[in-house]
């Protein structure tokens, strides 16, 4: 458990464990609070900024015992990189995860950060978000408080839990946030709250992502949202094999059919709170938001089975399910103004006597007839009815996440999400909210020249492009066939949802990307 508090106290007078700030590249002479940090020193900073030993690169990390001039036990600085390139929705939240890890392998469970004055000219030149213009101070002031509380929580997530070792007693259990105003305490600490929430957010989908198949299958899965939605106070609807076969879902149960753990839909659904201006029936014509994860926990492949060799990962093929998962619990405590439904179809893709077999053709949902092609490409099947199902309720917006294609890695490899949409201005606003919480996501080629290549011989369409490339635009373009004119966003995290190596600011393993993007579009919907 993370305590995260203000502190108000000047910068030499704070006792801590650790204080925690930043230093540009090049920066010479050293602005705002490295100034007073380094004439509390007696210009032991600038000692080392001549020496050499403090450049300021990205990823540099510089920690000082005993600080001559400091109540604090030690001081860490943090290379920042260069000043015009810093964008604090990506950076601060980096940089704070990077400190706790640092600091947490090395017995440090205390620690300070201390931001630099928004005030002088370094501050104001930030990039990453224009300030707000009704409320300029507060509202950049909140993001950089925001993104500090969740660098330290995701830097803190171990995926350790079948370790019998646990890192539990090093991680960092004390946070406090120096540097800003008591003016904007009130400010800060909603940020606080709303980084609390989100952070956790992002560990569950983690979590669950971490988890082996074994011991998270669909019926599991759907437990665990069942008692997150009890408690959380969402609504939830669990559809087992049989509802699914009264809804004809018959693309997803063919998925199914391979394994013996029985498939389930989860739907939950968040209800805004009754504004009370508004006439029973004003409400008409509101949005209502869709949001559709893949659940695959294990695929194999089925009948077309995938090679051995990192067979293994295929348990993150959940990972869009779990992201959905994450940001409706983080709504649930965020409470924004509109309707928000998530579907989740939860299946494995295995092989067995009873599997669907290259060539079969499945009826969908919606009446489309499918030839499965490969029983490999199964997220597109399980979602198309997912997507049926999320319109039959009710939903004006589709936003969907899912592991979808392995060849949206060999696009953008594990640094942009790709982001399909069937409207420019939907994809405007998640692109944009993407942006300001630092998730990268880039826009790709969805021209309809590329329907052609799902074009079947003997049913309406098939599951797999025929001719070469594009097979990460041809997995969307088979979604495209189930949304129809339903506002729409894909996002394929398939490079993105699993690190293969730790990053200094983030462990091994599910990245819970999706999740920050998701809640700030519906957060940021009921904005003017
Ligand atoms: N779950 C995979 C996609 C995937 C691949 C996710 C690698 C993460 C890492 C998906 O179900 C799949 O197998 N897609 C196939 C589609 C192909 C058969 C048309 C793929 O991408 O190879
Ligand atoms: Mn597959
Ligand atoms: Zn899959």
């Amino acid at each position: 458990m993370l305590n995260v508090r203000l502190c108000f106290e000047a910068p030499e007078q704070i006792e801590t464990a650790a204080l925690v700030t930043w230093v540009y590249e090049k920066e010479a002479p050293l602005e705002d609070v490295l100034a007073k940090l380094d004439a509390a020193t007696d210009g032991q900073l600038g000692q080392l900024v001549a020496a050499g030993e403090l450049t300021g690169k990205a990823g540099e990390t510089l920690l000082l015992h005993q600080p001559r001039g400091l109540k604090a036990q030690r001081l860490l600085l943090l290379g920042a990189g260069k000043l015009e390139k810093f964008a604090p929705a990506i950076d601060l939240r980096r940089l704070a995860g990077t400190a706790a890890r640092y600091l947490k392998a090395r017995a440090v469970t205390q620690l300070t950060f201390l931001v630099r004055s928004a005030q002088t000219g370094h501050m104001a030149r930030m990039s990453g978000g224009l300030p707000d213009q009704r409320q300029p101070e507060t509202a950049h002031t909140g993001r950089m408080a925001q993104a500090i509380t969740e660098g330290v929580l995701l830097g803190n997530f171990e995926p350790d839990k079948y370790k019998t070792e646990k890192k539990d007693d090093k991680l960092i259990s004390e946070l406090q946030l120096a540097g800003f105003e008591a003016a904007q305490q009130a400010a800060v600490e909603e940020a606080i709250q709303r980084g609390r929430v989100i952070g956790e957010a992002q560990n569950l989908a983690r979590e669950l992502v971490n988890e082996p198949a074994n011991r998270l299958t669909p019926r599991l899965f759907a437990a665990r949202a069942e008692e997150i939605a009890h408690q959380f106070g969402l609504e939830a609807d669990i559809l087992d094999e049989k509802r699914l076969a009264e809804e004809q879902m018959g693309a997803f149960l063919a998925v199914a059919r391979g394994s013996e753990e029985p498939p389930r839909l989860v739907v939950l659904t968040y209800n805004p709170p009754r504004s009370p201006n508004l006439a029973s029936g004003a409400s008409l014509g509101s949005p209502v938001i869709g949001l559709v994860g893949k659940g695959i926990t294990f695929d194999s492949g089925g009948i077309s089975i995938k090679p051995g060799e990192g067979m293994e990962k295929m348990k993150y093929d959940m990972a869009g399910g779990a992201t959905v998962l994450g940001a409706m619990r983080a709504l649930a405590e965020l409470k924004p103004g509109v309707k928000v439904i998530a579907c989740i179809p939860l299946t494995e893709n295995l092989p067995s006597g009873r599997a669907q077999k290259p060539g079969d053709v499945q009826i969908a949902m919606s009446g489309k007839a499918i030839e499965v092609v490969s029983t490999d490409a199964e997220g597109r099947l399980v979602l198309a009815d997912a997507l049926s199902y999320a319109k039959k309720l009710g939903c004006t917006h589709l936003l969907d996440v899912a592991t979808l294609t392995g060849a949206i890695f060999v696009a953008l490899g594990s640094v942009n999400i790709g982001a399909f949409s069937n409207n420019d201005k939907f994809l405007t606003q998640v692109l944009a909210s993407a942006q300001a919480v630092g998730e990268k996501l880039w826009a790709m080629p969805f021209d309809d020249d590329y329907c052609e290549n799902i074009k079947s011989a003997i049913a309406d369409i098939k599951n797999v492009g025929s001719g070469h490339g594009a097979g990460a635009i041809n997995a969307a373009m088979f979604l495209k066939e189930f949304v129809e004119e339903t506002p729409w966003v894909h996002l394929d995290i398939a490079g993105t949802a699993w690190l293969e190596e730790a990053k200094p600011h983030l462990a091994k393993g599910a990245t819970g990307v999706g999740v920050r993007t998701l809640v700030h579009y519906i957060l940021s919907l009921g904005e003017g």
